[in-house]
């Protein structure tokens, strides 16, 4: 009975769970005194207020009660978590003993003022799922061996002063969901192998010194690329080459901001496709070509900014189905022909920046119907005809910036309800008639540039007497228009 094939499989078994459990592949978990040991001959070497910060440091037995030590069991206590953020510690992390600290599943040490270097010895913490040293002053390059923490889903070493390149082995850490290495100093391309992180939901390596193209790397020639990736900012460096189709081909993209880059080509028609978009920003390239018509297919985008291009042709009508848009900015590109009667479909637009441009035809007075709309930019343009009176709806209204056009007839008295507005630019326009007394409502008014234009009769009496003239000095440009001088 005793030796029955089933208990003869269930002994084999209990014997291979033990050859292959991960328990008994473990390496055994040190000391408690080793740990607490490894802490306090860190301790001893930081400097400034460290030593207060962590005075609760000392008594070995209590050691998992110490100032932001976690502890979990195995088969003693272990370490398996220091969570110090902002705890203003001073030193490095070069006299960290990580070897004893293996079992770390989590170490955040953010927002200190550690300076020095990443140690390569970081490798030893095996087990960890978060490494956060964001908000320090670390500097030095991104150790390769980075790659040994295989089972990290949270890497954050932001805003520090990392230099050098980002090595290609990170596309080894295959676990990882969230990478940020903005605002530091690293140089060099975007490692393709970065590709291979197949569940990654956000990158971040925006204020950087990056340059070249960008191209991920799949894995064993799989068709799809960082297939999770949700938010992606490449902004403030030095990236160029056109948009390439690793770009257009992340579907899962809520937010993609390349601004501030040198990428150049035409935007691709197939950025119509991440139809998940909220927020689209290629402002500050050199991108060239028309706005595909594909962009109407972004029905989710909250926030469009393509400003600060060389973009030419005329806005798409296919823009007018955009209605979630809170924020249009093609301003500063080489955009010509009239503002598409779409525009007036754009119900939760608040900002809406065109200027800078080659547009012609009319202000459309569709416009009247944006009413959350807080700024209105159409400077730098070659609009005619006159200031729709329907912009008196507006009156959320805090920026109308309409100089350098050639718009005529007289200013609108409605203006006069746009009781929020901070700054009304007029000037450089063929503008007639007398200043409407409605104008003097405008208690907010900072900014009021009317010169180079035909009008005539005096300033209403009532402008320069609202609470901004009492206590902004800026108001002084209420009689030194501006124009003069910026124009
Ligand atoms: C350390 O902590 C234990 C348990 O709380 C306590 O019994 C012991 O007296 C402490 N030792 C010292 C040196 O404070
Ligand atoms: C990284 O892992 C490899 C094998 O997984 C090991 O041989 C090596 O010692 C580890 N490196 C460090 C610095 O711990
Ligand atoms: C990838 O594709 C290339 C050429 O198509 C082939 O030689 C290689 O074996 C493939 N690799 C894998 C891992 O499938
Ligand atoms: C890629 O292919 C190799 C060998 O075919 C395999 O060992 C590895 O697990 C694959 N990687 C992924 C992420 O599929
Ligand atoms: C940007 O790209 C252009 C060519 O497209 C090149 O001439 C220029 O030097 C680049 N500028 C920077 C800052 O990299
Ligand atoms: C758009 O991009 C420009 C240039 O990068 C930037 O100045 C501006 O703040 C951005 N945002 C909006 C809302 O226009
Ligand atoms: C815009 O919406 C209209 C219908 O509202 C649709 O016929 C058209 O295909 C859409 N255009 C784009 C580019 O999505
Ligand atoms: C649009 O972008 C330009 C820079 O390209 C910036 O100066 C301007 O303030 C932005 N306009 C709006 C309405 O946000
Ligand atoms: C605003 O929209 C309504 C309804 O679509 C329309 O009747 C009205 O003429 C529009 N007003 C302006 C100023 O375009
Ligand atoms: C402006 O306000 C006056 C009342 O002060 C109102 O009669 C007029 O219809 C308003 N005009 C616009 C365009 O909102
Ligand atoms: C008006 O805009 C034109 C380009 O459209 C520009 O050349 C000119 O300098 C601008 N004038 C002023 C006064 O800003």
């Amino acid at each position: 009975m005793d030796s029955s094939p089933s208990t003869t499989l269930l002994a084999s078994l209990v014997i291979l769970m033990a050859l292959v459990s991960p328990i008994a592949a473990l390496p055994p978990s040190l000391g408690v005194g080793e740990q607490a040991g490894a802490l306090l001959a860190w301790r001893a070497t930081l400097g400034g207020q460290s030593q207060h910060a962590l005075r609760s440091w000392g008594n070995t037995s209590t050691l998992c009660s110490w100032r932001g030590v976690r502890c979990g069991t195995r088969r003693r206590p272990v370490i398996t978590g220091i969570h110090l953020r902002g705890t203003r510690l001073a030193g490095t992390l070069e006299s960290l003993d990580f070897a004893a600290l293996r079992d770390l599943t989590s170490l955040d040490l953010s927002r200190n003022r550690l300076a020095g270097t990443i140690p390569p010895s970081i490798a030893a913490l095996g087990e960890l799922h978060a490494l956060q040293l964001q908000g320090n002053q670390i500097s030095g390059s991104i150790p390769p061996s980075l790659a040994n923490l295989t089972k990290l889903h949270l890497l954050m070493l932001h805003d520090n002063q990392i230099s050098g390149e980002i090595p290609g082995q990170i596309g080894e850490l295959g676990t990882l969901v969230s990478l940020d290495l903005s605002g530091n100093r690293l140089v060099g391309s975007i490692p393709c192998e970065i590709g291979h992180l197949n569940h990654l939901v956000t990158l971040d390596l925006s204020d950087n010194k990056l340059s070249g193209p960008v191209s991920f790397c799949p894995v064993n020639n799989s068709t799809v690329i960082l297939e999770n990736l949700n938010r992606l900012s490449l902004s403030r460096n030095n990236l160029a080459a056109p948009i390439s189709k690793d770009i257009v081909n992340l579907f899962s993209l809520q937010h993609l901001d390349m601004s501030q880059n040198n990428f150049s080509g035409s935007i691709p028609g197939g950025i119509g496709d991440l139809n998940k978009l909220t927020f689209l920003h290629l402002s500050d390239n050199q991108l060239s070509g028309q706005i595909p018509p594909e962009i109407g297919k972004l029905a989710r985008l909250k926030q469009l900014n393509l400003s600060a291009n060389h973009l030419e042709g005329y806005i798409p009508t296919s823009i007018g189905n955009l209605t979630r848009l809170a924020t249009l900015n093609l301003s500063a590109n080489e955009l010509i022909r009239p503002i598409p009667k779409e525009i007036r479909n754009l119900v939760n637009l608040e900002c809406l920046g065109l200027g800078q441009n080659k547009l012609t035809g009319s202000i459309p007075n569709s416009l009247g119907n944006l009413t959350r709309l807080t700024t209105l930019d159409l400077h730098d343009n070659q609009l005619s005809g006159n200031i729709p009176g329907e912009l008196g709806y507006l009156v959320n209204l805090e920026e109308l910036n309409i100089y350098n056009n050639t718009l005529s007839g007289s200013i609108p008295s409605s203006l006069g309800n746009l009781t929020k507005l901070t700054t009304l630019y007029l000037c450089y326009n063929q503008l007639s008639g007398s200043i409407p007394q409605e104008i003097g409502n405008l208690r907010n008014l900072v900014w009021l540039t009317l010169s180079s234009n035909k009008l005539s009769g005096s300033l209403p009496s009532g402008l320069c007497s609202g609470a901004g003239y009492k206590i902004s000095p800026l108001i002084t440009t209420c009689w030194l228009d501006p124009c003069q001088q910026a124009c």
